[in-house]
């Protein structure tokens, strides 16, 4: 039988995870088997028994259950999981669970490596302090950035996290007044609500980009950058390389992923 991966998540019947997985395993000729399976908002413990004990050798979790995720871990951890207190990425190895975060060097490949910007010695704005804005925070941090800025619209919890992680300033869209950026990255669910983020005008450097870690549409955000003259990306890449860097602590082995994400962008 193949070996069984999931992505447990409430909801996950949206996820591309299973199709990307399918397609890393097809390319490197892996025997397994990626499905998704929808945990009760109650039920997250219960669900991850149920699936190792039917053979899962390992899971990406997603929203809500990142926290408790990383609470059901009695394996190591990662030290990248630990900066961020949240994983997206379990292993069942014998009886223990490990658990890793791949959100975070997913973002930094898609964005250095794909998209061929640097974040060292760059002014870099984080919008949002959810779990999607927590979950990067460090990694950008650890990334060098000449400045790095967190926005929210509840301007608080922006300083808060900011004070922790030890970003330069956080605050509300309005401390932003003046401030230009090389690179603007959207953490918020603001384009669920089809908004983007209250930025003022004239916050995007010349030859800015726009990241939107929202995947598979064109947000508010997006246009917005457009319309500002920066280049514009979702995060369909960002998506792709946490899934690889998934796979390869599974497998052992890093699938190419420029053709997935090719294939992605066309579905
Ligand atoms: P996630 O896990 O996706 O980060 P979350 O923890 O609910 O979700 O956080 C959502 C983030 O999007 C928050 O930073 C939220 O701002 P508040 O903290 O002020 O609520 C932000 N957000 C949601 N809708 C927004 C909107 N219309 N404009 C700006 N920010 C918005």
């Amino acid at each position: 039988m193949a070996d069984r991966y999931a992505v447990i998540g409430h909801p996950v019947a949206h996820s591309k995870s299973p199709w990307i997985h399918a397609e890393f395993a097809r390319q490197t000729r892996q025997d397994l088997d990626y499905g998704r399976i929808e945990a009760p908002l109650d039920g997250f413990a219960r669900t991850l028994a149920e699936f190792r004990a039917a053979g899962g050798r390992g899971a990406n979790i997603t929203l809500p259950f990142k926290d408790q995720a990383f609470a059901y871990c009695d394996g190591a951890v990662t030290e990248r999981a630990l900066a961020v207190g949240v994983v997206n990425t379990l292993v069942f190895d014998g009886g223990k669970v490990q658990g890793d975060n791949t959100d975070g060097v997913g973002l930094l490949r898609d964005i250095t490596v794909n998209l061929g910007r640097a974040i060292a010695g760059k002014r870099v704005l984080l919008m949002g302090a959810g779990g999607a804005a927590q979950g990067v925070l460090a990694p950008l941090l650890a990334a060098h950035p000449g400045r790095l800025m967190v926005a929210n619209r509840t301007a608080e919890k922006a300083r808060v996290l900011a004070q922790r992680y030890g970003a330069s300033a956080g605050g509300g869209y309005d401390a932003l007044r003046g401030e230009q950026f090389d690179l603007l990255i959207n953490a918020t669910s603001a384009g669920l609500d089809d908004a983007a983020p209250p930025l003022p005008a004239g916050v995007f450097a010349p030859g800015a980009l726009g990241y939107d870690m929202d995947y598979g549409r064109d947000t508010p955000f997006l246009a917005l950058a457009r319309a500002a003259g920066a280049a514009a990306h979702d995060g369909s890449g960002m998506l792709v390389e946490q899934a690889a860097e998934s796979f390869q602590l599974w497998r052992g082995l890093r699938p190419d992923t420029a053709p997935v994400l090719a294939a992605l962008r066309r579905r």
